[in-house]
């Protein structure tokens, strides 16, 4: 018996629903690969905030720290985006944690899946056969660079875009190591001809390469990346970018393989690493039994393969997801003219009947 501990935290909208799918799918694998699992559940965004006041309360953080993987939701709730003068925003709860855990390093990977291609917005010869994964650098940037604020008469605003050699080089490592073990090709993608940050970007990726001879490097500017990645897709092995462009250019990417509801990510860093679905907390669907829970599943996928070190049950969790959709048993945002969409329960059990 593997004894592992596990952290659900559900957050906003669809969240709750495509969790416990997810959660389904774990207790299947582990019923045939022999663990047992503890769940513990703890709360976080905008939930957290109506009931404590803060999106990431330290009674989460602490459940996290004692636990070896975090499988998250999502968060966000609309009532929160027309209000730009809320003190406490839920989005602060996943930045906090972010920060808390030391999640540096977001891995999104991106591939197609074959039954599914007819769904992408791109043409089929364009898209087929792209798989890459975009390492995104996630507790700095301008996301956590200070001074950020306003100034005192309300009309000038101001964010701080700061990093550190340090934290460049801890994510550069983990691009080109994923290059090594995947087809030998990184991509660096930044706006060194405009940003100081970038620039130190290029120069310590530059400096880096040299340990790194069996990887291919190339440096690309961001909006040449961004037009690239439609124009190209299989251009693309492994990206490794700062946090606010990986955040632009995941989206971006997760919509050529047919549906965001698809896209699982990890996040690793200093402590216990972070499973969740690339899609956020999609207010409208929530509560209706509709939305897709295939990215959460793979999430717990990657779980299985990151942070319990598990490649089988990686494997079998995405044949039961394949077999969901070549049998058709998808969710309306994926199922096919004239299908029946499945609802996100009846999905889930698909799936863990079939692990
Ligand atoms: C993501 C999300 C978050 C981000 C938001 C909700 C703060 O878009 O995980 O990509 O920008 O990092
Ligand atoms: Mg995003």
């Amino acid at each position: 018996m593997k004894n592992v501990k596990i952290a659900v935290l559900s957050g906003d909208g669809i969240g709750p629903e495509i969790v416990a799918q997810a959660v389904k799918v774990v207790d299947a694998v582990a019923a045939k690969l022999g663990y047992n699992i503890s769940y513990e559940e703890a709360m976080v965004g905008a939930a957290a905030i109506d009931a404590v006041g803060d999106p990431y309360p330290e009674s989460t953080h602490e459940v996290c720290m004692a636990s070896d993987a975090v499988l998250f939701g999502a968060i966000g709730d609309p009532k929160y985006d027309n209000m730009p003068n809320a003190k406490v925003r839920p989005e602060q709860g996943l930045l906090k944690m972010r920060k808390k855990l030391g999640l540096y390093a977001n891995l999104r990977p991106v591939s197609t899946i074959d039954a599914l291609l007819h769904r992408s917005p791109l043409r089929y010869d364009l898209v087929e056969g792209a798989d890459f994964i975009c390492v995104r650098e996630l507790t700095g940037g301008l996301y956590f660079g200070r001074p950020q604020g306003r100034s005192e008469d309300g009309l000038t605003a101001y964010d701080t875009c700061v990093y550190s050699k340090e934290e460049i080089e801890r994510i550069c490592r983990l691009g080109f190591e994923y290059a090594a073990q995947r087809r030998g090709k990184l991509t660096v993608v930044d706006k060194a001809n405009v940003l100081a940050t970038s620039r130190l970007w290029r120069e310590t990726a530059q400096e880096m390469a040299k340990e790194w001879p069996e990887v291919e490097v190339e440096y690309m500017f961001v909006d040449n990346a961004a037009m690239k990645i439609i124009q190209q897709p299989r251009h693309f092995d492994v990206i490794v970018t700062e946090n606010m462009f990986g955040d632009i250019l995941t989206d971006e990417a997760s919509v050529i393989t047919g549906s965001l509801g698809l896209l699982p990510s990890a996040s690793i860093g200093t402590h216990t690493s972070l499973f969740e679905p690339i899609h956020g907390s999609y207010p409208q669907a929530a509560g209706k039994n509709i939305a897709n829970p295939i990215a959460t599943i793979l999430s717990a996928a990657m779980m299985f393969e990151y942070a319990f070190s598990d490649m089988e049950a990686g494997a079998m969790i995405r044949r039961a997801v394949i077999r969901s959709i070549e049998q058709n048993i998808v969710t309306e945002d994926i199922a096919p003219e004239g299908v029946k969409p499945s609802s996100t329960t009846e999905v889930g059990d698909f799936i863990a009947a079939n692990i």
